[in-house]
C-alpha cells in the first residue's frame, strides 16, 4: 500500500512572519493526522523558523529547488547539505517553472537528485507536459523522455528516495485542473514507464503525485484513482485552512 504525501509548494510567497503564522496554525491543525505524509516547501528564507516550529511534529520541511554541488562560487545557489542544515527532509527537483524560467533540464534533474540523495534528502522529481505538447498528442513521449532522462541510472538508494510528481504545465496555477480521469491517464502511464526502467515491484510502490490547481473540493476525486498517490499543492497551499482540508481529504 502506499501511503498518501500531500504537499504544499510556497514558491515565492510569504515573509518569515506570514509563513511563521501559516506554519502555527497547520502544526496545531494537522497534529492529529497519523496516515498522511505532510510536507511543506517554504521560501529558504524562511527554512529555519520553519524548522523550529515543525520540529517533531507530523509535517516535514521540504526546499524547493537545490544545486548539486555541495559548495562552490555559485552565487545565489543553495546546496544540499545545506539544506540539511536548515531542517529539510525533503527537495522538490525540477519544478515545470524551474525548466521555464531558469533552465533546468531533466540532465540537472538528474544530478541534483543523486546529490541531494547523497546528503540523504527524500526527492520529488516533477515532470509534465506543456499545452501544446499535450494539444499535439505528444504528451506521453514528453514523459517518457523526461523520465528516462531525469531518472537515468539510479541506484537503489536513490529509487528509495524517490517521489514522482506529475505536474501539467497547463493546469499548473490556471484553475484548470486535469479531470481524475486524465490524471489517472498519466500517472498510470507514468508508472508503467517506470516499470520499464527499473521493475514492477519498485513501480508498484512508488508514489506519483498530482499536481496543478488541486484545491480542496478536487482532491478526494483525484485521490480516488488508482495511481494517484498525493498531490503537489501550489495556490491552495498557501492558505493554512485550505491546505488543512486538502490534507484531510
Ligand atoms: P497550483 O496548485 O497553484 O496550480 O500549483 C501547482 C504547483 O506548481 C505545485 O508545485
Amino acid at each position: 500500500m502506499r501511503r498518501p504525501f500531500i504537499a504544499g509548494n510556497w514558491k515565492m510567497y510569504k515573509t518569515n512572519s506570514e509563513a511563521e503564522e501559516t506554519i502555527r496554525y497547520l502544526k496545531d491543525k494537522l497534529k492529529e493526522i497519523e496516515n498522511v505524509d505532510i510536507m511543506i516547501a517554504p521560501p529558504y528564507t524562511a527554512l529555519t523558523i520553519a524548522a523550529g516550529i515543525t520540529a517533531g511534529s507530523n509535517i516535514y520541511l521540504g526546499a524547493q529547488n537545490v544545486h548539486y554541488e555541495n559548495e562552490g562560487a555559485y552565487t545565489g545557489e543553495i546546496s544540499p547539505p545545506m539544506l540539511v542544515s536548515a531542517g529539510c527532509r525533503y527537495v522538490i527537483i525540477g519544478h515545470s517553472e524551474r525548466r521555464q524560467y531558469f533552465g533546468c533540464t531533466d540532465k540537472d534533474v538528474n544530478l541534483r537528485l543523486k546529490s541531494a540523495v547523497r546528503s540523504g534528502l527524500k526527492t520529488v522529481v516533477c515532470i509534465g507536459e506543456k499545452l501544446e505538447e499535450r494539444e499535439s498528442g505528444k504528451t506521453f513521449d514528453i514523459l517518457s523522455s523526461q523520465l528516462s532522462e531525469s531518472l537515468k541510472n539510479l541506484s537503489e538508494e536513490e529509487k528509495n528516495m524517490l517521489i514522482v510528481a506529475y505536474e501539467p504545465v497547463w493546469a499548473i496555477g490556471t484553475g484548470k485542473t486535469a479531470t481524475p480521469d486524465i490524471a489517472e491517464e498519466a500517472h498510470k502511464y507514468i508508472r508503467g514507464k517506470i516499470a520499464d526502467m527499473y521493475g514492477r515491484d519498485f513501480a508498484s510502490g512508488v508514489r506519483i503525485l498530482y499536481g496543478g490547481s488541486v484545491k480542496p473540493d478536487n482532491i478526494r476525486d483525484l485521490m480516488a484513482q488508482d495511481n494517484i498517490d498525493g498531490a503537489l499543492v501550489g495556490g491552495a497551499s498557501l492558505d493554512a485552512e485550505s491546505f488543512s482540508k486538502i490534507v484531510n481529504f
